[in-house]
């Protein structure tokens, strides 16, 4: 039962000229209870009626005293303009609850996204280079936004396009060939690999043949040089098996791995088709796609001398993913600063013909930024990835040993894992994706503010409620929520009930923070009433309603928390 319908159906039987859907859509929740559950402001149809709004709330209210109202709605009023609907919280509690307790984890769920498929590209790390903070981003956002998807129905493809090729590899073979040995590389690939590719540089300035040398090498490479890509494999194999201890730690899994590398030889029946529909210029030696119409800098496809670039192999990547997934939505999680290259990209599809091109999505995300003096790094300024985990797994036992509540703790490490990881997650996926984000220490690890321990400490707290009732053999399933009608508890059902609303918001727009807002609230509001209510303590009838709706705020945060990739514990 959706009573926002109902009630966009009463306003919009008062006319013809009203449009059910615009109601739905302009219906608010007023700020104060003494105002309703419901308010529509009636200027919104000013326009389309051609009538003042104190005019339009009379003529509705009129069409709906008509009739009998339907059972959900207690009162209608007409104030200053507003038509508010008071709900039976009675019957909005029965309904929301009964709801809940009967879909359990599928609540909230949706087959509307059943036959379509969304690709969801994230993380995307280059080989030999380090996995910094922008990458995990992109790693919470996407495995989000995929598990959204997943939710509403969608099949997903996780797909993570490895930054594995590119004459920067000549370098780091003619590096390796030099000053490299297996054992190291393997023992520490990133860090060893980068000191390696450094040191190319600096020998490179006053000994200018090494470039020659790694030209060479990637050409070698491109063709297919056995020895050459044996290196190559190693220096990917090794890579990865660092980048999978972390995907590990953060839950995060992949349909695909299919890299730069895998587009190579895909990229010449590209450059043909651009070449046929005579959409290649020259210029400087290049042959670029221009976008003059557009006012936007031209599409580089290939080099003077001959080879392929970073965007050749988007295109032909994004080729692939069509005639493979045959995609309802191809969506690219990379930080804006990459915008120009998408649309670019995206531009060349679209002029050679593929209507599809509107279907990709790039989904920006802005920096991240450390005020906190200490979080400078090892290496200048490219934070990475496993510092923040480690420090933020080790800061949070550190709180947790220290306070009294959790001191009797068996599984602390466990504890402290997926608290500490669930903080740094929610913390990226707290705030509209292209804002930056803003890490400190204190912020991310307030137990007491808007964060992630604070969500999951919410949670913990209603299922070791639900525990103690067990223990105590109190049959809280046969709990009536029509009993939930106190201003507390009703809040916190009106909240339950937004929940699909919100999965599909987050969904649209591409935004897991409506998910994250969601939930906060939600753990907010579960306190309050938590703190305004007696559950144990109440008459038994009063306490077994509450004991359900609390088992359905437990079971809420948790899917919700789900969605943005953080875990639960049932004790903290
Ligand atoms: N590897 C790139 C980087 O680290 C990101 C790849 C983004 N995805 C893409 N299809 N271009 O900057």
């Amino acid at each position: 039962m959706d009573e926002k319908y109902i009630a966009a159906s009463l306003i919009a039987a008062a006319d013809e000229n009203i449009d059910a859907e615009l109601v739905y859509g302009a219906m608010e929740t007023p700020p104060d209870r003494r105002m309703g559950d419901l308010a529509f402001p009636c200027f919104r149809l000013a326009r389309t009626l051609r009538k003042a709004p104190p005019a339009i709330a009379a003529g509705i209210m009129e069409s709906i005293n008509k009739n009998p109202l339907p059972s959900s709605i207690a009162k209608v009023e007409n104030v200053g303009g507003y038509i508010n609907f008071f709900l039976d919280r009675s019957a909005v509690s029965k309904a929301v609850i009964d709801e809940i307790c009967e879909r359990s984890e599928g609540y909230g769920r949706s087959d509307e996204g059943e036959g379509k498929t969304v690709v969801v590209e994230f993380s995307s790390p280059n080989i030999a280079k380090p996995f910094h903070i922008g990458h995990l981003v992109s790693t919470a956002l996407g495995h989000s936004i995929a598990r959204i998807y997943d939710f509403l129905g969608y099949d997903t493809v996780r797909v993570n396009h490895l930054g594995d090729w590119g004459t920067q590899f000549g370098k780091l073979i003619t590096a390796y060939k030099l000053w490299g040995d297996e054992e190291t590389v393997r023992k520490d690939p990133i860090n060893e690999l980068l000191k390696i590719y450094v040191r190319f540089h600096e020998e490179a300035e006053k000994d200018p043949s090494l470039e020659d040398d790694a030209r060479a090498n990637f050409k070698a490479l491109e063709e297919g040089d056995e020895k050459i890509t044996r290196l190559w494999k190693m220096f990917v194999e090794a890579s990865l098996t660092e980048f999978d201890r972390m995907y590990k730690l953060l839950g995060v899994n992949f349909d695909s791995f299919a890299g730069e590398s895998f587009y190579t030889d895909k990229m010449p029946e590209i450059v043909e088709m651009l070449r046929e529909k005579q959409l290649l210029e020259e210029s400087e030696g290049a042959q670029v796609v221009r976008f003059d119409d557009e006012s936007m800098p031209p599409c580089i496809i290939l080099k003077s001398d001959g080879t392929t670039i970073y965007a050749t192999r988007d295109i032909a990547a994004a080729v692939y993913r069509k005639r493979t997934y045959d995609f309802y939505k191809n969506v690219y999680v990379v930080g804006t600063p990459q915008t120009l290259h998408f649309k670019q990209v995206f531009g060349t599809l679209k002029k050679m013909g593929f209507e599809w091109a509107d279907d990709c999505v790039h989904v920006g995300f802005g920096y991240v930024r450390f005020p906190d003096k200490a979080m400078s790094t090892r290496k200048g300024d490219v934070v990475l990835l496993e510092d923040v985990l480690t420090e933020a797994v080790a800061k949070t036992r550190e709180i947790i040993e220290n306070s009294a509540t959790s001191k009797d703790l068996e599984n602390v490490d466990a504890v402290s894992e997926t608290v500490g990881v669930g903080a740094v997650l929610y913390t990226f996926l707290k705030n509209s994706r292209e804002r930056d984000i803003i890490f400190t220490w204190k912020d991310i690890l307030d137990f007491e503010g808007e964060s992630g321990p604070y969500v999951q400490y919410a949670y913990a707290r209603g299922r070791s409620v639900l525990a103690r009732a067990e223990e105590q053999g109190i049959d809280y399933a046969s709990g009536d929520p029509a009993l939930l009608t106190g201003d507390e508890e009703y809040a916190l059902v009106r909240m339950l009930s937004k929940y699909k609303d919100t999965v599909r918001e987050a969904a649209a727009k591409f935004e897991p923070s409506v998910v994250t807002r969601y939930v906060t609230d939600l753990a907010q509001q579960f306190n309050k009433f938590y703190n305004t209510c007696s559950v144990m303590k109440a008459e038994d009838e009063i306490r077994r309603a509450r004991l359900k709706l609390t088992g359905c705020a437990a079971e809420v945060i948790k899917s919700a928390l789900y969605l943005i990739g953080v875990n639960v514990v049932e004790k903290m």
